[in-house]
């Protein structure tokens, strides 16, 4: 295992009130009490079940972060949210330009950017999402596209601060469908990801950084996926939904670390 520290994220998306919150929590707190200080943990719950998350992790280990975030601070954003109120919320991370928020909400790479200026500026850290659709993998234009997404996301983000974002690349075609990269092509593409943060930083900060799968991640499959040189950690939708299956692939996680 390099010296990246593994991060198995939660991605809740809209699933989840506070009482379903806190019996999931609840379920995860007894089938894995204890977890190594090797792996970091994240639960990403829908916004009105992040104060009932806080107060119950209050305690453990487990992190808790956004779905989402507005770039502004505050004003006339009917429905919105923003880092100012996430981070007094204790959120400490962020999911920003999730594929499902793209394809259904119009969110694009300069709303990706400034968001993620956002909540830097707010020591909110962002997980920024990349992925190709399977018609752009079946034109082989998979690379172009992440990496176009990268540098746009990652525009004008300092050498600084670059250290604190983690990257989470999902193909959209891997998403909720059962389908799963291939290991070989996870690691193809991470390890393409991080050829671009050298490009764009340095060879140390490509290192450093974080690049996380989402895709129909589950017990069966992670310890193949997670065993690649530049898979840190999981985003994973479906299967943190069960105490069961989130925790055993944190104990995954434990064990290759
Ligand atoms: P999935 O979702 O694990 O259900 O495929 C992953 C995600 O969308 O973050």
């Amino acid at each position: 295992m390099s010296e990246r520290q593994f991060l198995i994220a939660g991605n809740w998306k809209m699933n989840g009130g506070p009482f379903e919150a806190a019996e999931l929590l609840e379920g995860l707190r007894s089938a894995k009490n204890e977890i190594s200080e090797e792996v970091d943990v994240l639960v990403c719950p829908p916004f009105v079940s992040l104060g009932m998350a806080v107060k119950y992790l209050h305690d453990s280990d487990i992190q808790v972060g956004a779905q989402n975030l507005h770039f502004e601070d505050n004003g006339a954003f009917t429905g919105e949210i923003s880092a100012t109120m996430l981070a007094e919320s204790g959120c400490n991370f962020v999911l920003i330009g999730h594929s499902e928020r793209r394809q259904y909400f119009g969110e694009n790479d300069e709303t990706v950017n400034k968001k993620a200026h956002t909540a830097l500026s707010h020591k909110i850290a962002p997980v920024v999402c990349v992925g190709e659709s399977l018609d752009q993998r079946k034109k082989d234009t998979h690379f172009d596209v992440v990496s176009d997404q990268v540098k746009k996301a990652l525009q004008d983000i300092s050498d600084s601060e670059i250290l604190d974002v983690v990257i989470a690349y999902e193909p959209i075609w891997a998403i909720g469908t059962g389908e799963t990269a291939s290991p070989e092509q996870a690691q193809e593409m991470h390890a393409f990801i991080r050829a671009e943060i050298a490009a764009l930083y340095n060879e140390e900060t490509a290192s450093a950084i974080r690049i996380l799968y989402g895709g129909s991640m589950k017990p069966a499959n992670a310890e193949e996926l997670l065993s690649q040189t530049d898979v840190d950690g999981g985003l994973i939708g479906g299967a943190s939904l069960k105490a069961d299956s989130f925790s055993e692939i944190i104990s995954i996680a434990e064990k290759l670390s």
